[in-house]
C-alpha cells in the first residue's frame, strides 16, 4: 500500500437543504444545531420542549423560526422534513414512534433505544410507514471512517485478527442524572460503551460470542465494562468502556499485513496511521489527517448531510448504519449489561 485512499463523504454544503424539528433541546441538541447552522446548508425549523420557556430560548438562541411547548405539535407541523430526537435514551423509542407516525423521516440519539426489542419496534414502524430512520452513530459519517471502511473493504491491513477499542468519560456521581439513573437508560455502555461496540462491529461485523465482566453503580447500572467478542471469521475484539474515568479513546485494528491506529479518541474528527512491517511508528508510515477543521462535536454535521442525500436519493435506511445494525448493537449491549447483572 502506497498510499491512503481519499475519504468519500457528503459534502458539508450544497445538496438537499432539509428543514429540520428538535426534540428536547438539552445539551446534545444544543451542539448539533449549532455546528448544523455554522458548517451546512441544512437548517431548524423548530424545537419542541416540554416547557414553553426553554423551547422560546433555544429557538431565540438558534434562529429557530418556530418553537413549541410540545413534541406532539412539532410533529405535527407540515413544514418539518425530518425530526431529530435528543432527549435521553429512555424516551427514545416513544418520541421516535411518535415522529414515524407523523410520517416525518428520523434521525435519533445514540443509542437508538433501550435495548434489542425495542429498537425493533422502531424498525418496524419506520418500515410500514416508509419513511428514513437512522441511528445518530455520527462518528461513521466521518471522513475517517469512510476511508477506513475502504481500507478494509480492500483488504489492505490483510486478514483483520484483532481490534482493540476503549472509551471512558468520567461522570461525577449523581443518582439523578442520565449517567447513573437506571430509569432514564444509565450507564456506560448505553452511553460511551456503545461508541467502543460500534466500532468493533464496524471492522468484524456481529459478534458471535461476546464474554463481558465490570462494576456496577450504586443506583444498578453498569459503571465500566471490558468486552471479549468473537467474530465468525475467528478474529477477536477487546472493548472497554466506563464512565469511572477518562481514557483516551483509542482504536486500532490489527490486520496481518499492517496495522491501523487512531492518534485521539475515535469518536470525533481524528487523524490514524497505518503501520506496515514493523511494530515500531517510522517515517514510512501512511498518516492520514482530517482535513475539514472540524473538531470535536462539531463532527456531529457530517451524519446530518449523509441523511439529508439518502433522502433525496428516495432511500429509507443509512447505506453505512442500517436499523438492522443498530439492533445488532443493541443486542451485543443487552447481551453485556445482562452478564455484568446492569438494572
Ligand atoms: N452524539 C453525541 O456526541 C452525544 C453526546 C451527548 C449525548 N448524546 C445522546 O443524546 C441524548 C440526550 O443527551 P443529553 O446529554 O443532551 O441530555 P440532556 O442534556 O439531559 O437533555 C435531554 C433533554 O431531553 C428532554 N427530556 C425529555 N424527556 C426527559 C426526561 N424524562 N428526563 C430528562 N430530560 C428529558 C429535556 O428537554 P425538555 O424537557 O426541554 O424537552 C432535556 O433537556 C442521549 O440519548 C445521549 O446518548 C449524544
Amino acid at each position: 500500500m502506497n498510499s491512503l485512499p481519499e475519504s468519500r463523504v457528503t459534502p458539508l454544503r450544497g445538496g438537499p437543504a432539509l428543514r429540520w424539528g428538535v426534540l428536547a433541546p438539552g445539551a446534545i441538541a444544543r451542539d448539533f444545531v449549532t455546528t448544523l447552522h455554522a458548517n451546512t446548508d441544512q437548517r431548524v425549523h423548530a424545537v419542541a420542549s416540554r416547557s414553553s420557556e426553554r423551547a422560546a430560548t433555544f429557538a431565540a438562541e438558534h434562529g429557530i423560526p418556530r418553537n413549541y411547548d410540545s413534541y406532539d405539535q412539532l410533529v405535527a407541523d407540515p413544514d418539518i422534513d425530518v425530526v431529530y430526537v435528543a432527549a435521553p435514551h429512555s424516551e427514545h423509542r416513544a418520541l421516535a414512534l411518535l415522529a414515524i407516525a407523523a410520517g416525518k423521516h428520523v434521525l435519533i440519539e445514540k443509542p437508538i433505544a433501550l435495548n434489542a426489542r425495542e429498537a425493533g419496534d422502531i424498525a418496524a414502524a419506520a418500515a410500514s410507514a416508509g419513511v428514513f430512520v437512522m441511528e445518530a452513530m455520527w462518528s461513521r459519517y466521518l471522513p475517517q471512517s469512510d476511508v477506513i471502511s475502504q481500507l478494509l473493504d480492500d483488504g489492505a491491513l490483510g486478514d483483520v485478527r484483532l481490534v482493540s477499542v476503549d472509551l471512558g468519560w468520567k461522570n461525577e456521581y449523581d443518582p439523578t442524572s442520565r449517567m447513573y439513573d437506571p430509569k432514564l437508560g444509565g450507564g456506560a455502555m448505553l452511553d460511551a460503551g456503545i461508541y467502543s461496540l460500534w466500532f468493533a462491529q464496524f471492522v468484524l461485523g456481529a459478534p458471535t460470542a461476546v464474554f463481558a465482566t465490570g462494576s456496577l453503580a450504586p443506583t444498578g447500572v453498569d459503571a465500566q465494562t471490558v468486552v471479549a467478542l468473537s467474530a465468525a471469521d475467528g478474529a477477536q475484539a477487546s472493548v472497554s468502556t466506563s464512565i469511572l474515568i477518562n481514557t483516551p479513546g483509542i482504536a486500532s485494528i490489527f490486520g496481518t499485513d499492517a496495522r491501523l491506529q487512531f492518534d485521539d479518541s475515535f469518536v470525533f474528527s481524528a487523524g490514524f496511521r497505518v503501520i506496515s512491517g514493523g511494530s515500531e511508528l517510522s517515517g514510512s508510515d501512511l498518516v492520514w489527517e482530517d482535513a475539514s477543521g472540524l473538531r470535536g462535536r462539531d463532527g456531529l454535521c457530517w451524519q446530518a448531510v449523509a441523511l439529508a442525500s439518502y433522502v433525496s436519493e428516495g432511500r429509507t435506511q443509512s447505506p453505512v448504519h442500517s436499523l438492522e445494525q443498530s439492533i445488532s448493537l443493541m443486542r451485543t449491549i443487552d447481551d453485556v449489561r445482562a452478564q455484568v447483572g446492569a438494572i
